[in-house]
């Protein structure tokens, strides 16, 4: 474990390995100025028009442009609401248009400047215009830092539900700058905090004590920022290297989510409960949902569940084939969002019962040391109360 107190450094370059689609996340404090000229490197000549919204457009739309015109790049700008709200028809519909009126072609690139609101639709924006153009990620949440800035999931809200429009498409650069989180509110800062802890959580042991003893660095802008927001898009990079169209181990990234977006819809997707906030709830329950089945599972006599309760490590893998029991609402619970589908989430017990071995599957995390209640803890204080 990292004990000396870390210094802010060169930037650190993630790559992202996906073959041709490999693209480079660049993460540093002040990396922002830098953007124009790793812009024409990368493509020389190109137009850009930048997607933004209005309150990101306040701090940080004028040093993006500086950056660009001292490339020599020429940009446009594209300002939606901020909000939700913005990842519809209406604002597809509304940036579209935009890109189209700026002459964006085929070799030109669109710029999302913004939180994962913005990256989205931005992204998306880019997937379909002229069947396809580059786009270049300047996430300014935490969240968009650590986690929907990478693996070039796009889209937009359907108003029968949250992402169910959308396309893979791979940025070509990602820029993340970690000062221009000194502008994020705080509440958003702590909910994005929460997709860090995350990548501790889902098993990496040394980080996830890392985090408990740098976490205040990372929130007032320390090193220690840097380093957390580099290691979670590691381990984002490395699970979309592997499956870049989530068809097997991709969905482990979603641990937390299933409770989180029951969450976030029993709060209306309002701003009662920010994505972060709940995934952190999520994990909680996650993690008690696991710890209560494995009791439960002794009990469950439907036969799939009794094959199960044989195995000495379903429990730590958390597979319920068992469709018609009890176990099943709570294993599939924190599934990949698929009806009726149960998915592992690789936890560990966390009260009470260590991992026997390790499962073969994910690092076994001493179920001592694991308390993802201290995650709920840190990152939500005692603010969030969900009625
Ligand atoms: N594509 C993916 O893989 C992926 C992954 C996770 C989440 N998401 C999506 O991301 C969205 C949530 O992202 P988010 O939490 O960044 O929300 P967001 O984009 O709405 O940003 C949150 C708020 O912070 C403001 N903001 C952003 N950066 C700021 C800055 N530097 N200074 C001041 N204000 C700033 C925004 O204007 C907004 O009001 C959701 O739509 C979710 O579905 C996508
Ligand atoms: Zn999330």
């Amino acid at each position: 474990m990292m004990t000396a107190p870390l210094k802010h450094s060169e930037p650190i370059t993630v790559d992202v390995a996906l073959g041709e689609r490999a693209y480079d996340i660049v993460i540093g404090r002040d990396v922002l100025q830098s953007l124009g000229a790793r812009v024409a490197a990368l493509r020389p000549g190109a137009r850009t028009a930048i997607v933004t919204d209005r309150n990101v457009a306040k701090h940080w739309l004028e040093k993006t442009e500086a950056s660009l015109a001292e490339a020599g790049i020429s940009s446009s700008r594209i300002i939606v609401d901020e909000g939700e709200g913005s990842k519809s028809y209406a604002g597809l519909e509304q940036v579209s248009e935009a890109l189209i009126s700026a002459k964006i072609e085929r070799n030109d690139l669109v710029v999302a400047l913004g939180g994962g609101v913005i990256g989205d639709l931005a992204g998306f924006a880019a997937a379909i215009l002229r069947r396809g153009v580059d786009f270049v990620q300047v996430p300014t949440s935490l969240l968009a830092q650590v986690d929907s800035s990478v693996g070039g999931k796009t889209g937009i809200n359907s108003p029968q539900g949250k992402n169910l429009l959308g396309a893979f498409h791979q940025p070509l650069l990602v820029v993340a700058d970690t000062a221009v989180l000194d502008t994020l509110p705080p509440r958003q800062f702590r909910a994005g905090y929460a997709e860090i802890a995350k990548y501790g959580v889902l098993g990496d042991e040394a980080f996830f004590a890392w985090l408990e003893a740098n976490h205040a660095d990372i929130f007032t802008g320390g090193a220690a920022r840097e380093h957390a927001i580099a290691t979670s898009c590691r381990a984002k990079a490395a699970v979309v290297a592997r499956d870049e169209r989530e068809t097997g181990e991709r969905a482990l990234l979603n641990l937390g989510h299933t409770f989180g977006h029951a969450l976030e819809a029993a709060t209306g997707f309002s701003d009662r409960l920010f994505h972060g906030e709940g995934v952190s709830v999520g994990m909680v329950l996650a993690a008690e949902a696991r710890h209560d089945l494995r009791i439960r599972r002794g009990a469950c006599q439907t036969s799939p569940c009794r094959g199960r309760s044989a195995d000495p490590f379903a429990g730590y893998r958390g597979i319920c084939p068992g469709r018609a029991c009890g176990c099943r609402r709570a294993d599939g619970a924190d599934g990949a969002g698929q009806e009726g589908q149960a998915r592992p989430a690789y936890l560990h017990p966390v009260r009470g019962g260590r991992p026997r071995r390790d499962c073969g599957r994910c690092r076994a995390v001493p179920g001592s040391r694991f308390s993802p209640t201290q995650v709920g803890a840190k990152s939500l204080g005692s603010r969030v109360i969900v009625t």
